[in-house]
């Protein structure tokens, strides 16, 4: 039988989804992303890949983040983003926001990775052959280059926007003193820093700590979460052992060595709480990010589409009792 014509849900904007202003700018991103790092590879089957990227736009989540390597293998999750493109999304196209990234390992030799003017220029030029896009919405530099002079990664961001190539520029893993550095140059030249990407969850406060949040909300910046849920700790997935399908699993990038008896004590006791609110533990880590208004949206993964449909219901309770926060916190310190 032939794929049937994709139809976006109609009332897609009204199922629940909010929208919130990206910094000091006209971006409004949804509270909820989906990010294509897991499980939308050449290694994946396309069509799940396909529902959930349908079940999301249905909902209301507008904002897709891909990277260049993205897969396994490296470049496939843009790939597969592009066939989503061609199959369904080109007629809204307008109505997504896509980001990109370059600063890892992509390809070999010099030119493959960190901050240079040549990789990060090459890179956009092969992500957007990949997603079928004449443009990304959004193109960050993935991480600090300690040895390439900052003023050349940024200026590449400048003209990467100059040239089209990019609406909007952002920035990944930067130290503080780097961001502001950053802030500063692009402002000065007139292509603000739309939004900083950091790994913020309940048990990684970094971003609070390090002054990235605050920093941001002072340059008029957004700030986006990414692993939200602690790349699957802070859900149901491994409250019963390790399924064979997760993620710890693949014990690639989270080892099973993270799930120690204490932190599996303290999964168990967030999902209590997360029990009496109402939730499960995952809409409760999601709401925990999206209770503080300095963040703009937080990115999730997902390898099913029943994990979307179960995080998205984290929006319909997004506020904590100060004795809730006192709780969790006294849970996640303790040792
Ligand atoms: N800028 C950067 O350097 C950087 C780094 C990392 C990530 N990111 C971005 O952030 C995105 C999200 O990262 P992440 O995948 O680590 O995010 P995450 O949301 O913390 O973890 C996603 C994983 O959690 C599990 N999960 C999700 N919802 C669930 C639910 N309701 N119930 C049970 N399990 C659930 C799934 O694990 P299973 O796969 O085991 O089912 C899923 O793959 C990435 O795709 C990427 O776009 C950026």
């Amino acid at each position: 039988m032939i794929n049937p014509v994709y139809a976006p849900a109609p009332d897609r904007y009204e199922r629940g989804i909010r929208y919130r202003r990206c910094g000091r700018s006209g971006i409004l991103l949804p509270e909820i992303s989906l990010g294509f790092w897991h499980n939308f590879g050449d290694v994946n089957p396309l069509a799940n890949s396909l529902e959930m990227a349908h079940f999301a736009f249905d909902h209301g989540i507008v904002h897709f983040d891909l990277a260049n390597n993205y897969g396994p293998s490296y470049g496939s999750a843009e790939e597969t983003f592009g066939q989503i493109m061609k199959k369904s999304f080109i007629p809204f196209r307008d109505e997504l926001f896509i980001s990109s990234k370059a600063g890892y390992d992509m390809w070999p030799g010099p030119y493959g990775e960190w901050g240079s003017r040549k990789y990060l220029m090459a890179s956009l030029d092969q992500s957007l052959k990949r997603m079928n896009l004449d443009y990304v919405d959004l193109f960050y530099s993935h991480r600090f280059d300690p040895k390439t002079p900052l003023e050349e990664t940024m200026q590449a961001l400048v003209d990467i926007v100059r040239a089209g190539k990019a609406l909007y520029a952002g920035i990944s893993n930067y130290p503080p003193e780097a961001a502001a550095f950053a802030y500063k140059y692009l402002k000065d030249r007139d292509v603000p820093c739309l939004i900083y990407q950091g790994r913020y969850n309940m048990l990684n406060r970094e971003p609070e700590t390090s002054g990235l949040l605050d920093q941001a909300k002072e340059n008029g910046v957004g700030f986006i979460a990414f692993s939200p849920l602690a790349q699957g700790l802070l859900t149901g997935r491994y409250l019963e052992g390790i399924p064979s399908d997760s993620r710890i699993a693949k014990e690639r990038f989270l080892k099973s060595s993270v799930l120690t008896p204490e932190m599996h004590a303290k999964l168990v006791k967030l999902n209590d709480i997360a029990a009496r609110r109402g939730q499960t533990l995952a809409e409760m880590a999601l709401a925990w990010c999206l209770k503080d208004d300095r963040v703009t949206s937080v990115i999730i993964g997902a390898s099913r589409v029943s994990q979307i449909e179960d995080d998205f219901k984290a929006l319909e309770n997004i506020s904590f009792a100060p004795e809730e926060l006192l709780e969790i916190d006294r849970i996640i310190s303790c040792s």
